[in-house]
């Protein structure tokens, strides 16, 4: 089978490199890419977000099984693209991807589907802000009604804080998403959906501030561990029957059946999981170790969700232990990112690239704000912890940051959820 890769993160990356392991590929590319995926497969250019571009690429590539990895091509309708050239597509239609696309619309099929999640409010001007605002809060939590890159949310307890993130999302042209504050740690439990069939992975959980103990500014991501020793037993399959399968069930009913990764971003609440965000794409940073833990070939079972036949897919298989991924960002992010470094120590085993790209005289420099994020697999999340600081250790980028307490609380079983009441 001949695979392509959409898309230049540390979460291609992953893919990439999970796709290789599996005998079933013959041929594997990923475009545009980074200086990581280079090494593994052919790199291809294109504009990612051009449905018709992707397409030509997958069929001038005779690629068997395009693999769509970030949200802004799935929401522009590649896949869409892509399977109207007769091309097996694993990423859900534009249509499904409103999921993510639209918060708006994924609270109205939450609200049909009776699915617990924060009660929220649009605003659309400011005229009508100070009283929605008076609704809510504190803690006061403001989104951007669309794409974000987990950056368009503020989550504050100082009214103004709230009012001036509002009005400058407004002030912008981009609707205003008021929610109710959920407290409780967060889980991200990924899910294959071949359109019916569900079938989850093991639960991670993303670090989304930027710095240690939860500080500062949302990111994209900057660490991430699994699986979750915390999480109470039968967790995986209550949300598989309460959250993702009905919402599987209402994208049917709506006719933008959904067939890919369905993420579910939950916060476990003294009142059960309660959803706050879908995402129609695995995760970054999660998908890292969530991958790194999986023992079945991932190829096959990709082209199995693309092809609905997911129902006769043997049963995932899994590695005993826990992964760990810590995110190295440039300075500056999750501002504006300086870029142009050289990065070295990056070409070791576990470190996956993200905003890297090489240069003319071979040299791998920083091309974005996430620049890898570096793997550690142990048989405990204390030993993979350890595997993962020791590797970024040896990555050495100017100005770079990252977090030091990535699965911390965990392994030192500090974690606990709330008793369901
Ligand atoms: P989102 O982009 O919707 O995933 O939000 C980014 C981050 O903001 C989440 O990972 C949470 O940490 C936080 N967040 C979002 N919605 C809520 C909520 N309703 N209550 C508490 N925290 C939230
Ligand atoms: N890790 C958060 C995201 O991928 O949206």
């Amino acid at each position: 089978m001949r695979v392509l890769v959409i898309g230049s993160g540390a979460r291609e990356h992953a893919l990439v490199l999970a796709v290789a392991g599996d005998p079933s590929v013959t041929a594997l590319a990923c475009a545009p890419g980074n200086a990581g995926t280079a090494a593994v497969s052919e790199q291809m250019g294109v504009d990612s977000v051009d449905p018709a571009a992707v397409a030509a690429l997958a069929v001038s590539w005779k690629a068997d099984l395009v693999v769509v990895g970030p949200e802004v091509p799935l929401v522009a309708g590649v896949a869409d693209a892509v399977r109207a050239a007769g091309i097996n597509c694993f990423g859900p239609s534009a249509a499904a991807a409103r999921i993510e696309g639209s918060k708006a619309f994924a609270k109205d099929v939450m609200t049909t589907a009776k699915v617990p999640t924060a009660h929220s409010e649009v605003v659309d001007s400011p005229a009508f802000l100070d009283a929605a605002l008076s609704r809510f809060g504190p803690t006061w939590v403001v989104k951007d009604d669309g794409l974000a890159a987990g950056k368009g949310v503020v989550v504050t307890t100082d009214f103004d804080v709230a009012r001036k993130h509002a009005l400058m999302l407004l002030d912008g042209g981009h609707p205003v998403l008021l929610e109710s504050f959920l407290d409780g740690p967060e889980v991200s439990l990924f899910c294959f959906v071949d359109g019916k069939t569900v079938v989850p992975l093991v639960p991670a959980q993303d670090f989304k501030r930027v710095g240690d103990g939860d500080a500062g500014p949302n990111t994209g991501g900057m660490g991430a561990y699994a699986p979750l020793p915390w999480v109470p037993a039968g967790f995986v399959d209550d949300v598989v029957a309460s959250v993702v399968q009905p919402v599987v069930n209402e994208l049917v009913k709506r006719d933008s059946s959904f067939s890919g990764l369905l993420y579910a971003g939950l916060i476990m609440t003294a009142t059960g999981p309660q959803v706050i965000e879908f995402n129609c794409r695995f995760g970054d940073p999660e998908t890292q170790v969530v991958l790194a833990l999986l023992k079945t070939p991932l190829a096959g079972l990709l082209l199995a969700t693309a092809r609905g036949k997911l129902h006769k897919h043997p049963k995932l298989e899994w590695e005993d232990g826990s992964a760990v991924t810590v995110v190295v960002a440039a300075d500056g992010y999750p501002g504006k990112p300086r870029t142009g470094d050289v990065i070295t120590g990056a070409e070791g085993e576990g470190v996956l690239h993200a905003g890297t790209r090489r240069r003319d005289d071979g040299a791998i420099v920083s091309s974005g704000g996430r620049v890898v994020s570096v793997i550690g697999v142990g048989h405990s999340l204390k030993s993979a912890r350890k595997q993962a600081y020791a590797r970024v250790e040896k990555v050495h980028l100017a100005g770079s940051h990252h977090r030091t307490d990535i699965a911390q609380g965990a392994a030192r079983g500090e974690i606990t959820t709330p008793a369901v009441g």
